[in-house]
């Protein structure tokens, strides 16, 4: 007699995966631990690193050859390579015999890129998407912990959305539709609200070394003062939550910061004077300052600006 089957098993589709680096082994680790696929082969170019996801996940079979990705079919696609990879990487799949399109979903998951780097394998069948989750994947393990609640915004064709909104919820993922216009200004705005806010951290970090304030006490000034104001930021909006020189039109103090920052970090003075016109567009909005204050500050970053 045949074993019973397992009826959720057997019907879970298969996910191969392009590319299991940071984010491609995190996702792939959290949707098999949700049930909500099987985890078939993992390709890299080099198989350490796809041993090493294999390791993570926890399943799937490593190939060493792109080719080998044929060996048995999959339902699932998901290109998670660099995102100049990606469109190279899809016509080296659609040129592989073997292997029927028909009924596949292929994504990947950059936040510019758009679904239209995979139209060769659209082009032989299957639903084509970029799914991209406004997460920092900077450590898999931590992410493991942290993905659930992120939103995952969907574009591509209507079939392989549906599949994917099924997939990210399935592991705690918000999800929204984004058109492939949007997405250049909709990835700005997540690399500036993530990767430029460890810019700003690392920015502040040298000004007070260079004051001669490191280590611990760099830290304890800047740790709570970074919370309390994207707390305050995330909470009351960014016009409510300004607060400093710029809102109090105190032009005597920028112009102390500018001379110090051009004597000791001349390439940080760019970017306080960029950012200080931010500030100073949303001090504006408060209606506290007065005309010949605002001129007298746009005068200031403007007169400096390199
Ligand atoms: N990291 C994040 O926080 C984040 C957030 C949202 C979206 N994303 C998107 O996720 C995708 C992957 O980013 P990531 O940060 O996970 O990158 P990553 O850690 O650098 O991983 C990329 C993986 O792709 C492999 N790879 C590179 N070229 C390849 C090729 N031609 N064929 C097959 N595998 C190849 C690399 O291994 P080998 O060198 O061994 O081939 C590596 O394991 C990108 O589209 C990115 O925009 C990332």
């Amino acid at each position: 007699m045949n074993p019973p089957q397992n009826p959720v098993l057997s019907t879970l589709p298969r996910l191969h995966i392009i590319g299991a680096g940071k984010l491609g082994r995190t996702l792939a680790r959290l949707l098999n631990e949700a049930g909500a696929v099987t985890i078939g082969n993992i390709y890299n170019r080099n198989s350490e690193h796809s041993h090493s996801a294999r390791a993570f996940i926890g399943a799937g079979h490593v190939v060493a050859k792109l080719e080998q990705l044929s060996n048995e079919p999959a339902q699932l696609w998901l290109l998670a390579t660099p995102d100049d990879a990606i469109h190279n990487c899809a016509q080296q799949l659609a040129e592989l015999t073997g292997i029927s399109w028909q009924k596949t979903t292929v994504f990947h998951c950059s936040g510019l890129k758009t679904s239209a780097e995979l139209s060769s394998l659209q082009a032989l069948g299957s639903s084509i998407a970029s799914a991209h989750p406004a997460h920092s994947f900077s450590s898999p393990e931590r992410s493991l912990a942290s993905f659930a609640s992120t939103v995952c915004t969907l574009e591509g064709d209507r079939q392989a959305i549906i599949a994917l909104d099924s997939l990210f919820r399935a592991i705690g993922g918000q999800t929204a539709t984004i058109t492939a216009e949007a997405k250049p200004l909709y990835h700005a705005a997540t690399v500036m609200a993530s990767n430029y806010l460890v810019a700003l951290l690392s920015a502040s970090e040298t000004l007070l070394e260079k004051a001669g304030i490191d280590g611990a006490l760099s830290s304890a000034i800047l740790s709570p003062l970074m919370r309390q104001s994207l707390d305050n930021g995330l909470t009351e909006g960014s016009i409510d939550a300004l607060t400093g020189p710029v809102t109090r039109g105190d032009i005597n103090t920028l112009q102390a910061h500018l001379k110090a920052i051009e004597h000791k970090t001349p390439h940080l003075h760019n970017t306080y004077i960029t950012l200080g016109i931010e500030a100073l567009r949303l001090a504006q909005q408060k209606n506290h300052l007065t005309e010949k204050q605002i001129a007298a500050m746009e005068q200031c970053f403007f007169k400096n600006q390199i």
